[in-house]
């Protein structure tokens, strides 16, 4: 037995390693084709047919068949960086188990249980100075909004922007979310562009139709409107809020105006209101409030009002416009009463968020507004009452403060 390999074997051992490493190449080779069209290429390719830039809610806003509109409104969720971000005036046994994520899960619930037709944020959505990457905050912020699939609405507080987005980036990032109906601006009706010459950003309205198949499908019977309040403000060397400009005041009376006209060209003969009412949603109280006589408080007042130094006659405006029956504001977290100036009702919705301000132990609340339609020989009529209530997170969620904001059969 010859120890040394004959020219012969050594040949045939070559030819079965080459044979190998074919093997072992194409095995290799198989391997990368199989991750790569089952794992990788899935996640690096788009299917472009399936690009959709936002998720657009079922629109226009409508009333339901049982002929009512419901909006939850939510101010001040002072979101920061979600669960790193801890709770200001909480119980001291409840510090420790407490975050950003708490503000989420009441948010839930408050949709869960309420069933919103539209859910309203009045502002300080984010509170910037937490917030490290403010569209970070954004999408979490708003994230049980849009799980739902309920079309929301939002305007700015003064603290959205402490972050790192100006007013503008914030309000045209909200406007492009899924769901979202905010605006940055208001539309020109006769234009039909953006009005981009009115003070501030997250200006603009929206309108709810009649109920469906009533004579008023097609028209708007409830106007929502919603101003940007702005944020701090130096008048005369002291410190102060910002104040709604007259460019915006005079954009709504013209818009409140075109309304108005709309009834005239429906049919003469139904009893229809004289003009379709309106509500509006808005972030920091109007001096008017400070000032007061307030009367008919319904809630808890056990704030001082947070407002502009700077009186530019919203509540004037208001009440010469006619439309609006009520607004709606935010802010002063530890205020969540409604009350009546001169005739224009008013109410705080209350701090939601648990990283804002609160008092410990008064648990974080939300408000809902109704709005009802009268209802005529057989169908669905125009607005006929505007009613309100809030809720705590308080574990079971306890609804209290119900009140008539407005009834047209007891108004003028
Ligand atoms: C916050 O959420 C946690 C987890 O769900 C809960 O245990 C805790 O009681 C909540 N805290 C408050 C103040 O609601
Ligand atoms: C509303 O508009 C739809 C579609 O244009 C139309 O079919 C319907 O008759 C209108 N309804 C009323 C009450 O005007």
């Amino acid at each position: 037995m010859s120890v040394v390999a004959s020219p012969f074997e050594q040949s045939m051992e070559s030819v079965t390693l080459w044979i190998q490493s074919l093997l072992f190449f194409i095995f290799i080779i198989a391997t990368l084709y199989v991750v790569d069209t089952l794992i990788i290429s899935n996640r690096l390719t788009t299917d472009y047919q399936n690009i959709q830039l936002k998720k657009q809610p079922h629109l226009p806003l409508r009333f339901r068949s049982d002929g009512t509109f419901k909006i939850l409104q939510v101010a001040d969720m002072h979101y920061g960086n979600g669960i790193v971000t801890r709770c200001r005036d909480v119980l001291e046994s409840e510090f420790n188990y407490c975050s950003d994520l708490n503000t989420t899960h009441f948010l839930r619930k408050m949709i869960h249980i309420e069933k919103p037709d539209l859910i309203v944020f009045t502002g300080d959505n984010i509170f910037g100075s937490s917030a490290t990457d403010a569209a970070e905050s954004l999408f979490e912020v708003f994230a049980p909004a849009i799980e739902s699939g309920i079309p929301w609405a939002a305007v700015l507080g003064n603290h959205d922007q402490e972050s790192t987005m100006t007013r503008e980036e914030l309000m045209s990032f909200i406007s492009l979310m899924d769901y979202s109906v905010s605006q940055t601006f208001p539309m020109d009706p006769m234009k039909q562009l953006p009005m981009t010459n009115i003070d501030g950003f997250g200006n603009y309205n929206l309108e709810v139709r009649g109920a469906p198949g009533s004579y008023l499908s097609n028209s708007s019977v409830l106007n929502l409107y919603f101003l940007d309040s702005g944020d701090r403000a130096i008048v005369d060397g002291v410190r102060t809020y910002n104040w709604i400009r007259e460019s915006q005041l005079s954009w709504l009376r013209g818009l409140s105006k075109r309304f108005q006209g709309q009834w005239k060209l429906t049919d003469q003969s139904l009893e229809i209101p004289p003009l379709n009412p309106a509500l509006a949603f808005f972030h920091i109280p109007i001096p008017e409030i400070r000032q007061g006589p307030i009367k008919d408080i319904v809630g808890t007042y056990r704030e001082y009002v947070a407002c502009s130094l700077v009186n530019s006659g919203v509540l004037k405006t208001f009440i010469s416009m006619r439309d609006v029956k009520a607004f709606f504001i935010g802010h002063d977290h530890n205020n969540d009463y409604c009350g009546n100036l001169e005739g224009m009702w008013f109410c705080y919705g209350g701090g939601f968020g648990y990283h804002g301000y609160g008092v410990a132990g008064w648990p974080r609340r939300a408000r809902v507004i109704q709005a009802e339609l009268g209802k005529g020989k057989e169908v669905w009529m125009g607005m006929e009452k505007i009613r309100t209530w809030k809720r705590l997170d308080d574990g079971v969620l306890t609804k209290f403060d119900e009140q008539v904001l407005w009834d047209i059969h007891s108004s003028r």
